[in-house]
Parts: C-alpha cells; sequence; structure tokens
C-alpha cells in the first residue's frame, strides 16, 4: 500500500527563537518567501502524501490559518488584477487535506507523534519536523526514504546526516550495522544526544521518518527521559532491540538541511534563500558583497 500519510509535529514552543517565537509559530517565521512550514508541505505533497496531520499546541493557529483558503484576499486579488500575487498562493489549491490535533503540554517528539495514533490507524506513515527544510538537487531524499521502506521491508526508516563532531549532542545519532556502508544502511543502535565520547558516530537524524504503527507500540512501552520527554529516538532503539530492521538514507553532497531552531541557523537559510530569489537575489547578492567590503 502507497505511504500517503504524514505527521508534522509543530508543537514545540521555539524559546530558542525568541522573542520572535512569543506569539508566533516559528514554523510560520518567513525563509525567503515563504514560511518554513509551507517547503515543509510541499515536500511531502511532491511525494505524493495527501493526508497531512499537524501536531500543534498553544499559539499555533497562524499555521492553520495559512494553508486555509482566504477567500477575502482572493476576491481583493481578483478583482484588483493583481494575478502575480495571485499565483503566490497557488499553493492553497494543493491536492492535499490538512487534519489539526493538539499536543497540550511539550512532552518531547515522542508524545507529539503519540497524538497521530488515531489519525494513521493501521498504516505506514511520514514524520516530518515542521521547522525543518530539506533542499535537494535531483532525486528527493523523501522519494529515497520511500523506496528504502519497500525495498527493505524495514519497520522505520530514518534521514540522517554527517554532522560536526562538536555538534553530535544537539541530534539522535545512529550506529550503522558494522560492515555497512552506502546510501541506505540497517541500524544496530539509535542514541539521542550523546556526548561527543558517547557518539557511535557522527550520523544525525535529520528530521524525517517513516514509521510502520509498530512506533506506536513502542511509544507506549518507553519511559520518559531526566526531563520528562518522551523520545521518539528511544522507541526506535526498542524496535531494534526486538530485532526489527530499521534503517537510515544518510542525506548526500548537495541536500541540505535547514533547522529553524535557532537565530544562527535560522538567519543562514534565509540569507540562501534570499540571494536564490528569482526577482532580487542578484541585487542582494552585490548587496551583500559589498557590505563585506565594508563600503
Ligand atoms: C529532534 C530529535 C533528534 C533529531 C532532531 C533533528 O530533536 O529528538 O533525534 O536529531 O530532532 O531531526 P530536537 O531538535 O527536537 O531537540
Amino acid at each position: 500500500m502507497e505511504i500517503r500519510k504524514a505527521v508534522i509535529p509543530v508543537a514545540g514552543l521555539g524559546t530558542r527563537l525568541l522573542p520572535a517565537t512569543k506569539s508566533m509559530p516559528k514554523e510560520m517565521l518567513a525563509v525567503g518567501r515563504k514560511p518554513v512550514v509551507q517547503y515543509v508541505v510541499e515536500e511531502m505533497e511532491a511525494c505524493g502524501l495527501k493526508d497531512i496531520l499537524f501536531v500543534t499546541g498553544r499559539s499555533k493557529r497562524t499555521i492553520e490559518d495559512h494553508f486555509d483558503f482566504n477567500s477575502e484576499l482572493y476576491s481583493n486579488l481578483v478583482g484588483t488584477g493583481k494575478r502575480d500575487l495571485l499565483e503566490s498562493l497557488s499553493f492553497e489549491n494543493m491536492e492535499a487535506t490538512f487534519f489539526y490535533v493538539r499536543q497540550a503540554q511539550p512532552k518531547g517528539l515522542g508524545h507529539a507523534i503519540m497524538q497521530a495514533r488515531d489519525f494513521v490507524g493501521n498504516e505506514d506513515f511520514v514524520v516530518a519536523l515542521g521547522d525543518s527544510i530539506i533542499c535537494e538537487d535531483g532525486k528527493r531524499l523523501l522519494e529515497t526514504m520511500l523506496e528504502a521502506k519497500k525495498e527493505r521491508n524495514a519497520e522505520a526508516v530514518i534521514a540522517v546526516q554527517a554532522v560536526p563532531w562538536e555538534e553530535v549532542h544537539h541530534y539522535g545519532i545512529v550506529k550503522p550495522l558494522s560492515g555497512q556502508s552506502g546510501a541506505v544502511v540497517d541500524l544496530a543502535s539509535i542514541i539521542e544526544k550523546p556526548s561527543k565520547n558517547e557518539a557511535p558516530s557522527n550520523l544525525a537524524v535529520a528530521a524525517r521518518y517513516i514509521f510502520s504503527p509498530l512506533i506506536f507500540d513502542m511509544l507506549e512501552r518507553t519511559l520518559t527521559d531526566k526531563r520528562g520527554e518522551l523520545q521518539v529516538t528511544d522507541a526506535i532503539e526498542s524496535l531494534i532491540r526486538q530485532g526489527k530492521r530499521v534503517c537510515v538514507v544518510v542525506m548526500q553532497g548537495k541536500q541540505k538541511r535547514y533547522d529553524i531552531g535557532n537565530y544562527l541557523s535560522y538567519y543562514k537559510a534565509f540569507i540562501d534563500f534570499a540571494m536564490s530569489d528569482p526577482d532580487y537575489g542578484q541585487d542582494l547578492r552585490h548587496y551583500v558583497e559589498k557590505a563585506l567590503q565594508g563600503e
């Protein structure tokens, strides 16, 4: 059966982006011309995922508004003949159905995913973190993951990316089965945010997952960590310990992940997207070059 459901957790408080995120979701911050979460939804739609569930929280209502049809704005743009602006809203017509469920308390990514259980039912599904944009050049990362899920008959497929060793403590870190290498490998274990010394590799979980519904059984039995959060990483480790197949797709050279979780990564993402803007990118590049020369 084709995978058609995607779960996008967007309930995080975004504290590392305060004050911007006090009343606005970090997923709605603009990167170039679009809010972060629109890139994520377009990525899902392009891979045939048409049923999209947002796991939301307080002060996340603008996400719902963004994907809703705004008839007043539409009439105004039609009335004033602003065709190009109408075109920029064409995502409103995408063939996706949106669902929303609330995660009442921020109890971790695993807990957010648990809120999707009724929506998912007995089907395989994708989890795409709503604050991370994946840029690709050529074949899509998620397409490779969907193929791997089918070919390897795995219970979970996870995107990973090599990160500097100094950064491993920010991520879930995986240990591939010994002797395996290449773009898709099976996992021996996974650990959430290890220290540099504990980390079994520098391959970090990169915001995209595919799961079979078995993950919910594992999550149900997983204990919360010392911060009171339910980690999906621990549930994945339980899958592996039960002898289930879990594999990773390693992001390739030209694929890039922007994690809009702090100001440095947000600024980097904004600069890259703004500099490739079809209308203003060229001018902006000149502006930045001059600014760097101190003019
Ligand atoms: C979450 C996951 C972590 C993963 C990261 C980026 O962490 O728990 O395993 O590496 O997303 O995909 P967070 O950034 O929510 O702390």
